[in-house]
């Protein structure tokens, strides 16, 4: 591609290799404007520096990289996130999860919430912006994924307590309100690994990597230490798999949670699972 050429041009030629809204989505991105500028001014020429930054996330996402990858960005209810290839790219499954946790948190004065394996920081972030008098604290294996989700939280202004840990490790002895979890629950091996993208994204966020495993591990731990870390009445919501439910409420049940249960997500699947501590 030359430095001359115009982004009307540009836009025409990557539709036929990568479809026309990924091709927007690129150009908006290289050429900083908006969709409206591309059609009303198609003329506009990208500078050489642009061209060869197109040409360069063109052969990229032919090559199936996920555009949140890209353009460097995702968004998750609304709201824009930056995103890199430490983190899981936000999923929609992961609303209910939040919607869940957010009914519970409004119902406290103050609620103490963790969120144990933060990735982007979406669930913690959003959980501190709907409900301003929580302290949300973050725990994430990852110091790369524990940086972009700082970068979140700044870019959202709230205050979070972000630490760098395995799972329940940080907390001390800390009790909590309300422990949530996206945990790494695909099965190592399993086929939808290699498929959408997801060859891309941190192999550790998406699977417990426990060879010939169910995929439960990571479900379990939380499962297991959670109730050390819950208040009396506290909830533990942990999302997972879209066939796991029935096996994380017998997890939930066997560790001596009450009123154990599950909920859909928009695509009424049983997405995520709960349990709430005795209150003795
Ligand atoms: C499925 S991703 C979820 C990310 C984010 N919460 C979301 O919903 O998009 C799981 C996250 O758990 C983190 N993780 C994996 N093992 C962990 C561990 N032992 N302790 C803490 N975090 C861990 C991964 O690095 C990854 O960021």
């Amino acid at each position: 591609m030359g430095g001359t050429e115009q982004i009307g041009a540009a836009w025409r030629r990557a539709s036929q290799r990568i479809g026309r809204r990924d091709a927007r989505r690129l150009l908006e991105h290289v050429g900083a404007c908006t969709h409206a500028d591309l059609i009303a001014h198609p003329e506009r020429e990208l500078s050489a520096a642009q061209s060869v930054q197109f040409a360069d996330l063109l052969l990229r996402c032919e090559a199936g990289e996920p555009l949140a990858y890209l353009l460097g960005s995702a968004f998750f209810k609304g709201l824009e996130f930056a995103v890199s290839p430490a983190v899981l790219i936000p999923r929609p499954d992961t609303e209910v999860l939040v919607d869940e946790a957010l009914k519970r948190a409004q119902a406290l004065t103050a609620p103490r919430i963790v969120d144990l394996g933060s990735g982007s920081g979406i669930i913690a972030i959003l959980l501190a912006r709907l409900c301003p008098s929580a302290a949300v604290t973050a725990v994430e294996l990852s110091a790369a994924a524990l940086e972009c989700a700082r970068v979140n939280a700044r870019r959202h202004s709230v205050q979070i307590r972000f630490l760098e840990g395995d799972w329940f490790g940080p907390l001390g002895t800390e009790r909590f309100d309300l422990i949530v979890s996206n945990p790494p629950y695909v099965a190592d091996g399993d086929p939808h690994l290699q498929q959408n993208g997801l060859p891309f994204e941190p192999q550790d966020a998406l699977s417990d990597g426990v060879p010939g495993g169910d995929g439960l591990a990571c479900i379990r731990t939380l499962i297991q230490g959670a109730r050390k870390h819950l208040l009396p009445g506290g909830w533990l919501l942990i999302e997972h798999g879209y066939d796991q439910a029935v096996e994380v409420r017998d997890l939930l049940r066997a560790a001596g949670f009450a009123e154990t249960a599950s909920w859909r997500d928009g695509a009424a699947i049983e997405r995520v699972s709960g349990g709430r501590q005795p209150i003795r």
